[in-house]
């Protein structure tokens, strides 16, 4: 499963990038806004950090000024994937921007049905939210499993994208379901490392090796 980090920090980007464990970037408005920073540069230098594919996300609603605004954003770096919501005019943009050969992510999926559509009209990736379908008592996770199964019903080429990850365990299931990919808040991929049992068998291990009074060095 490919992880992305799904931010608009760029020190988080580059600190996860050391770690080998950046496969690709998501941004969406909320997380520029969060970033306080300009769209355009930001994105910019996002593209520049990493070798993967970077998620702009256009902000109008019509299929016109979508696409004007597609252009603008491919223009940035040849990485830009075109972010575009779950509506009749994005899906028709999608479209239009696959057949050109432009990457696409289509968001804000919390239905089966919304992903049917998202891959028909040729999307790169499909982003369905299991943390916010967890937020109303519903199982995110039936929604990835109800993609996958669809998908590979009809060999559509459209990469699930399991987003609104809040934990390690979300991360854990949606590899289990299959999802393509994984975009990940910052703080939830440091924490896949982490586990109690670990942390008390290297201090064993320190104290063992030092009583040895021996060096590998
Ligand atoms: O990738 C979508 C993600 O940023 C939304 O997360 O926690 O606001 O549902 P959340």
């Amino acid at each position: 499963m490919k992880f992305f980090v799904d931010t608009a920090i760029v020190s988080d980007i580059v600190e996860l990038n050391d770690y080998g464990l950046v496969d690709g970037v998501t941004t969406n408005p909320s997380l520029i806004a969060k970033s306080g920073r300009d769209f355009k540069e930001v994105i910019a230098e996002i593209c520049n950090t990493v070798s993967g594919p970077v998620s702009a996300e256009i902000a109008s609603m019509d299929f016109d000024t979508m696409m004007a605004e597609a252009g603008c954003l491919s223009r940035i770096a040849p990485n830009v994937v075109i972010k575009l919501p779950l509506t009749l005019d994005s899906l028709k943009a999608c479209r239009k921007l696959s057949d050109k050969g432009i990457k696409t992510n289509v968001t804000l999926c919390f239905a089966a049905n919304q992903a049917l559509l998202a891959a028909k009209a040729g999307a790169t990736y499909i982003s369905p939210f299991i943390g916010r379908l967890d937020d109303l008592n519903l199982d995110g996770m039936d929604l990835i499993r109800e993609i996958r199964a669809i998908y590979d019903s009809y060999d559509f080429k459209t990469e699930i994208l399991a987003a609104s990850i809040r934990t390690a365990n979300h991360v854990k299931e949606a590899a289990k379901e299959g999802a393509d990919v994984a975009t990940i808040p910052p703080a939830v991929i440091m924490s896949l490392a982490n586990h109690t049992l670990t942390n008390k068998g290297l201090d064993q291990f320190a104290k063992d090796w030092e009583a040895t009074g021996q060096s590998i060095l």
